[in-house]
């Protein structure tokens, strides 16, 4: 059996020669397998083949290493197989596939119901954890907006015993995964979730920290994104047309949410980072601050409350 250029496929018992079974070894598979991600387009190939293969062997990845020369199951293969087309053809991010992401060194739970955490969020995280950590110790109350699959409350709620942390999303079924999370993770004690829209969950309750992942794709420029993003769930992404819907009410609103001397910080797209600063001023938050990630691009906003209105 070949694939739609008739070579042959890792799954299919004889591929690859008319004289019998072939053995397929760890980097026989490899190597097929990031060859055939390159020529369909997969960004990161090498990474990819090695996370699938080591997922479908039920190993870490790093043990692929040692064993280069092990011949692969045939029913081993199969199961590779499917993880191959899917990823090619349907396009699944890995995350999915793997049913698990790391953030902040832990392993989040993700389905297609919450936002894949990504690596520029902890720049979000970072901060947060700053603020908390030069405050004086005592409880500490935090909430996070949009927590998807708990990714920013939990990492905050983990690393900081003293941190009270509420945890809302608009999406019910985001809040199921974020709960497994914390179960898993064990912080189901010091973080509560709240169904419901921006700050409505939590009245007229006020925090000590603010921090939100919110939407801030613009629905107008989608054409242009990966394909992997439409297994993610579109309230995650798009915050309307102009990818403000959620940022604005979120920034100019956050202030009477913050305790006096109160801190929040917010995710951005790296070209929204002035528009929102301005938002946090007109709004009269202070010392707000714009923050890089480690690519060098503007992917938060900061401020503090420092005046009572
Ligand atoms: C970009 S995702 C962030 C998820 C997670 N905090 C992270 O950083 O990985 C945004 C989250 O906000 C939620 N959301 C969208 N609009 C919202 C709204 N108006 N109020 C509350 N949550 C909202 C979505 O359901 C989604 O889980």
């Amino acid at each position: 059996m070949g694939d739609q250029t008739g070579r042959p496929q890792p799954g299919s018992g004889n591929a690859s020669t008319a004289g019998g079974d072939r053995v397929w070894t760890v980097l026989d598979l490899l190597r097929w397998t990031t060859k055939h991600f390159s020529e369909h387009g997969i960004e990161t190939p090498r990474l990819d083949a090695e996370l699938l293969l080591a997922h479908a062997l039920g190993l870490e990845r790093l043990a692929l290493y040692l064993q280069f020369d092990k011949p692969v199951e045939p029913t081993e293969r199969s199961d590779f197989r499917e993880l191959i087309r899917r990823r090619v053809s349907e396009r699944v991010p890995i995350s999915l596939l793997l049913g698990e992401r790391e953030f902040w060194s832990r392993p989040f739970q993700v389905t297609e119901d919450v936002l894949t955490p990504r690596p520029e969020t902890e720049t979000l995280v970072e901060a947060a954890l700053k603020t908390i950590r030069q405050a004086a110790a005592r409880v500490y109350r935090v909430l996070d907006v949009g927590t998807g699959s708990g990714a920013i409350g939990i990492s905050l709620a983990a690393d900081c015993p003293q941190a009270q942390v509420t945890a809302t999303d608009i999406c019910p079924k985001a809040l199921q995964i974020a709960r497994i999370n914390a179960d898993k993770l064990q912080v189901s004690e010091n973080i509560q979730f709240l169904q419901g829209e921006l700050f409505d969950p939590v009245g007229t309750e006020k925090f000590d920290l603010i921090v939100s992942n919110p939407p801030y794709l613009a629905r107008s420029e989608a054409e242009g994104l990966a394909p992997e993003l439409a297994h993610e769930p579109e309230q995650a992404l798009f915050g309307g047309p102009d990818g403000y819907a959620v940022l604005r009410p979120f920034a100019v609103g956050v202030k009477e949410r913050l305790e006096l001397g109160g801190w929040v910080g917010v995710e951005i797209d790296s070209g929204q980072a002035n528009v929102v600063a301005g938002w946090f001023a007109e709004a009269g938050l202070c010392e707000i601050e714009i923050l890089n990630d480690l690519a060098g691009r503007p992917r938060v906003v900061s401020a503090r409350k420092t005046t009572p209105t």
